[in-house]
């Protein structure tokens, strides 16, 4: 016996960084707080497949789909000899634990692609935003959610597959996926490392996470979330701006942004402006038709943020709600709001958005950009 290269250093990197991306995208699946790193090992994990499916066919010996090309029968075959303690020992992968490999690699497939479609969906992110409504979007979600879940179920049976394997022929086949090695008959063919494929893996790595966290976040973090949250927030594409907007509508309150109510309510709110919630807004004519026209280009009906298409969505089509805090979607989002909250004399009002939402402003209403104040905010230093 001597000790001979099994698993290309590519074949171990896949490993362990799929099996950490799995347990990230476990850890961050229920905060929305999390979502940029949760949608990143994702995209991470999608990566991988790709590649380990072309290094299936290019790939160090026993790393080559030919290598454990087993049947299922083989594989539940294996298993039972496994179970009476007589199964033989594999140098490559076993066919139990090939048809495991299967399962896991469509098992990604399934989980990312009903993932895009949920982000696309539910938050109006991603490559896939605005291609389908919430309806749609939650039955992919309930696809990846079980997906995962079921994912769960094979990584633990993989991992109990090893470890009785590992005690069957009393090799340590955990620390062999580290190392590589594994005693073999002399003669045994010996896998190659491919360190420089191993390196071009990792940059690309590298090269992702960095083009992800800064260039594809970077400018739509509102000033100030990373400063109060020690997190990463997802954070989608600025929405159209207006200066004449935010003058006219921004003294009084934050200047609500239009996506925030349909096109009908902005012209409801316009049309009688001298009585706008016990104040005369006197706007000339053509101030009016200017900022209607704005209003009405950028209403909930036009906007793709999870906001805008929710508030959008739960407004029937005959209510011409006159407050956003009227809307069924905002009722529903804030009914965990406690009255003791809403009389905090930093909040007051439901209309005072900022208090709560640091990303207010830019009318993106992320989840990760939300909480209650407990205490007054600091004065600003002007
Ligand atoms: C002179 C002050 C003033 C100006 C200027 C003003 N508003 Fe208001 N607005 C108010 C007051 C007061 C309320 C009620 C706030 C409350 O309930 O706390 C209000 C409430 C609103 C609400 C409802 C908020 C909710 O509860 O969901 C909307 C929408 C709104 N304003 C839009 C506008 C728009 C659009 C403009 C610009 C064309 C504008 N406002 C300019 C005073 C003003
Ligand atoms: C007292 C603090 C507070 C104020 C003021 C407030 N919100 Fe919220 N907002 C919350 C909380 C809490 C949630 C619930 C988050 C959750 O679902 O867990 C929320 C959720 C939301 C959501 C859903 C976010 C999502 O993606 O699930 C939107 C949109 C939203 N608020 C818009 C507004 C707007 C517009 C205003 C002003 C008219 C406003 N909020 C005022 C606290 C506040």
């Amino acid at each position: 016996m001597q000790r001979i290269l099994v698993w290309d250093l590519p074949t171990r990197l896949f490993h362990w960084i799929l099996a950490l991306s799995f347990a990230a995208a476990w850890l961050t699946s229920e905060s929305d707080v999390w979502l940029s790193l949760h949608v990143f090992v994702g995209y991470v994990m999608l990566g991988l497949l790709g590649f380990r499916l072309i290094w299936g066919f290019v790939g160090g010996h026993y790393a080559r789909l030919a290598a454990f090309h087993f049947s299922p029968k083989a594989g539940l075959a294996y298993l039972r000899e496994s179970l009476a303690g007589r199964a033989v020992r594999h140098i490559g992968h076993n066919p139990a634990g090939s048809q495991a490999i299967y399962l896991l690699l469509a098992l990604v497939l399934v989980i990312a692609i009903s993932g895009i479609l949920t982000l696309g969906g539910e938050e109006q992110h991603g490559v896939v935003a605005g291609w389908l409504d919430i309806k749609a979007a939650s039955l992919f979600k309930d696809i990846h959610e079980a997906g995962a879940t079921f994912m769960l179920f094979v990584v633990g049976g993989h991992i109990a597959a090893v470890l009785l394997e590992s005690l069957l022929h009393k090799e340590n086949l955990a620390r062999s996926m580290l190392t590589g090695t594994k005693l073999a008959p002399s003669g045994t063919t010996a896998s190659r490392p491919y360190p420089v494929m191993a390196v071009t893996l990792l940059l690309a790595l590298a090269g992702f996470a960095l083009w992800w966290f800064s260039y594809a976040l970077q400018g739509t973090v509102p000033a100030g979330i990373d400063a109060q949250r020690p997190t990463v927030a997802f954070v989608g594409a600025p929405l159209a701006k207006n200066a004449l907007w935010n003058d006219e509508c921004g003294s009084c309150h934050l200047s609500f942004h239009p996506s925030l109510l349909p096109a009908r309510s902005w012209q409801a709110l316009l049309s009688r402006q001298e009585q706008h919630f016990g104040a005369d807004l006197g706007l000339d004519s053509a101030t009016t038709a200017t900022l209607l026209g704005y209003a009405r280009n950028n209403a909930a009906d036009k906007q793709r943020t999870e906001a805008a298409f929710k508030i959008g969505a739960s407004v029937p089509a005959s209510a011409v709600p006159l407050r956003i805090s009227e809307t069924p979607y905002w009722v529903k989002k804030h009914r965990g709001v406690t009255a003791a909250e809403w009389a905090l004399p930093w909040i007051k009002s439901r209309a005072n958005c900022e208090a709560c939402h640091l990303d207010a402003q830019a009318a993106t209403f992320e989840d990760g950009a939300m909480r209650i104040p407990r205490s007054a905010p600091a004065a600003k230093t002007l």
